[in-house]
This record gives C-alpha cells, structure tokens and sequence, in this order.
C-alpha cells in the first residue's frame, strides 16, 4: 500500500500542553482513503488539515453508517512516542466495520496507514504529565444515493488531537447517575461496535445526567434494566467485599481495550476479577450495606477513573468516602507507567514509533 504525503504549507503554532481539555484542538494533517466496491480501498493520502465535503445524499448523513476508535500516542521521558495496543483497536474497528456493512480493512495495511500517520504528527504529542496524543480513526458509506442497503463506497478517516485528561475531574473521582429509563445498546444490535449511533443514542440520557450535576451515565441493559453494562465513554469495574467484578462482555457492551488490560494487570498483581452478570439490585445492596469499596471506569480517554458517587433512583451513595481507593490508584499507576514508559512493558504492549 502507498501512502502519499502532501505536506500543509502552513503549520499552525503548537498548543500550551497546561490547557488542552479533549478534542479540541487538531494537528497540521489528517489521513484518508476511499473504498467502492469497484476498486476497493485506494487513494491512501496524508493531506492538510481540513473539510470534508459530502453529497447530501451520502449515507451517512440519513443511515448512521458510521464506526470509530480511540486510541492515543504517548510521549516518554525519552522523547520518543509509543502507541499502545494499536492492533487492538484495529481488530476492534474491523468487528464493528463487520457488524455496520463497512469494509474491513486489512490488519497489515491498517498498522502502515497509522503508524505513518502517526510519524508524520508526532512532533504534536505533548509532553507535560498526564497528556497524549489523541487518534481518532473512522469510517462512513458515503453512497450518493438514498436507498437503503450495505454501502458501496466509504471513506476511512485519522484525524489527531493533543489531550488533556477527559473529564474536567482529572484523576479526581466523577460521580455517575444510573439511569433506569433510557437504554444504550440491546444484545443483536449494535452495542459492541464502536459506532456513532450508540453514542447519538445516549445524549438524552447523558444531558438529564449533567443537568443534575453528573459526568456520564452508568447503563442498565436494554431488556431487563436489571444488570449493570457500562457507562458513557468507559468499562466499568467495582471492588465489592473484596471481589473485583466487572461485567461480563455480553454483545451489548463495547469490549474495551482497557477493560482487557486492566484485567490482565490486576491478575497478573494477584487479584481475582470475575466478568460477571452484576445486578443493579447486587450493587444498591453493596452501595447501602458498606460493602461497595471501590468503583473505576476504565478507557482511552478515561484512562482509570475513580467514581466517588453513585446516584440510583435519586438516592446518592458516596463510594470510598470520595476518594480514590487502594486498587484504582495501584492500578492507575500501572497502566499509565506502561503507556507513558515510566515502568517496563512486561506484557509487549507498547510499540515504538521510530
Ligand atoms: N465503553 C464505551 C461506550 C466507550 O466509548 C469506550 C471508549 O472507547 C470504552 C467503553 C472503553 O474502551 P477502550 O478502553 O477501548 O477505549
Ligand atoms: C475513547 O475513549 O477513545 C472514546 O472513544 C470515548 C469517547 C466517546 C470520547
């Protein structure tokens, strides 16, 4: 695969890492590359920062035909920049390209297109603690036309963004609303991929959730409203006298790649963790009894993030006093020290860009 390089004639000035917040500011370039059916993928280009423009008939704009991922790359005390798990997320883009009618693309061609791309920004990937550079992949039909069907043609996107923590909380614990009305993803439908309309679905609840001063939402699943799923934008995890549980990957919920990661630090540290069918009525009798220690939501833009407040049926449970617990903060400073390269990378998960 070729991947042309057209260099933007005018880079823009580089942000002050102390003020980032997420996704707001964009590098000097974005990857491209368009598939149809005729000609497969082709035209793979590194260009300028810029617009998109689109047909009003794309499918898109009317069907949703659209999937994405998130993952980031790390600057280290050494200067160089490191991704971590990318293949994951590959893999990952390509079950939710399955399940939407997208085209795949190849794991080979996909780690080249991202990795280049990568190289070619990595003077953006900020340094100051606690910050990264953001990758967004994402793929939309853009068939010119409004029947309904698999699409035909499609444009697979990077664009690239230098982050600060996501939630305004930092490492500090967010509190997190259970919502018992609205639901997320049902199991056949579309929770596991990691595609737009999940996420379009999810705002009525998650504005009720700000309005009363939450963060995110945590989901019940789609046809009971009984068990926990997850929340917003992470995996959730709880220390309930002394288990570690997190829910069990059941088709509704998006597998996570810190999910699995967290999985395997904590296991290979010596604790049990159980992927379970945890019930909400489990969990508000943990949350009355004392017996709920900690709770942690884990992603990429997440990172581990230690949830001081629960709120289900309009009751308000503090966890941890507030704080952040024991194995959050163990677990925080695993993951981190190996994305940013402060610990060693016992597991091979990191990948150098050179
Ligand atoms: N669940 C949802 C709904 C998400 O948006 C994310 C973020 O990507 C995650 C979980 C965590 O996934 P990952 O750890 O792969 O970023
Ligand atoms: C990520 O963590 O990469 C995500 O995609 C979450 C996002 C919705 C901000």
């Amino acid at each position: 695969m070729d991947i042309r390089i057209e260099k933007t004639q005018c880079p823009k000035e580089k942000p002050d890492s102390s003020s980032l917040g997420f996704g707001k500011i964009f590098t000097d370039h974005m990857f491209m590359m368009d598939f149809s059916r005729e000609e497969g993928w082709h035209d793979a280009r590194i260009v300028p920062f810029g617009r998109l423009s689109l047909h009003p008939a794309s499918t898109v704009l009317h069907y949703g035909s659209e999937i994405f991922e998130g993952l980031k790359a790390y600057r280290r005390a050494d200067g160089k920049v490191q991704l971590f798990r990318p293949i994951e997320n590959i893999r990952r883009m390509n079950n939710s390209a399955e399940r939407l009618c997208l085209p795949q693309i190849p794991e080979e061609d996909a780690f080249k297109i991202l990795t280049t791309f990568v190289r070619t920004e990595q003077d953006w990937t900020p340094s100051a603690p606690g910050t990264s550079l953001y990758l967004r992949p994402f793929m939309f039909g853009n068939d010119e036309t409004l029947g309904v069907h698999a699409v035909h043609n499609a444009t697979f996107v990077i664009i690239a963004s230098p982050v600060g923590s996501y939630y305004k909380e930092g490492i500090n614990p967010v509190k997190i609303m259970i919502e018992d009305a609205d639901v997320r993803a049902v199991r056949g439908g579309t929770g596991y991929a990691k595609c737009g309309g999940n996420y379009a679905a999810s705002n009525r609840a998650g504005e009720r959730a700000e309005k009363k001063g939450y963060s995110q939402v945590l989901w019940l699943d789609g046809v009971e409203r009984k068990y926990i799923e997850e929340v917003g934008a992470m995996n959730v995890m709880f220390k309930i006298n002394g288990e570690i549980v997190t829910p069990a990957l059941t088709g509704s919920i998006l597998p996570g790649i810190t999910r699995k990661s967290c999985i395997e630090v904590l296991r290979k540290s010596g604790y049990t963790v159980t992927e379970r069918l945890l019930s909400v009525d489990e969990l508000d009798a943990a949350m009355k009894n004392g017996t709920l220690e900690e709770a942690w939501g884990c992603g990429t833009a997440a990172v581990v993030s230690p949830i001081g407040e629960l709120c289900y049926k309009d009751v308000k449970y503090t966890i941890n006093e507030g704080k952040i617990g024991e194995v959050t903060q163990k677990l925080y400073d695993t993951l981190t020290g190996i994305q940013w390269g402060r610990i060693e990378d016992t597991f091979g998960w990191t990948c150098l860009i050179d």
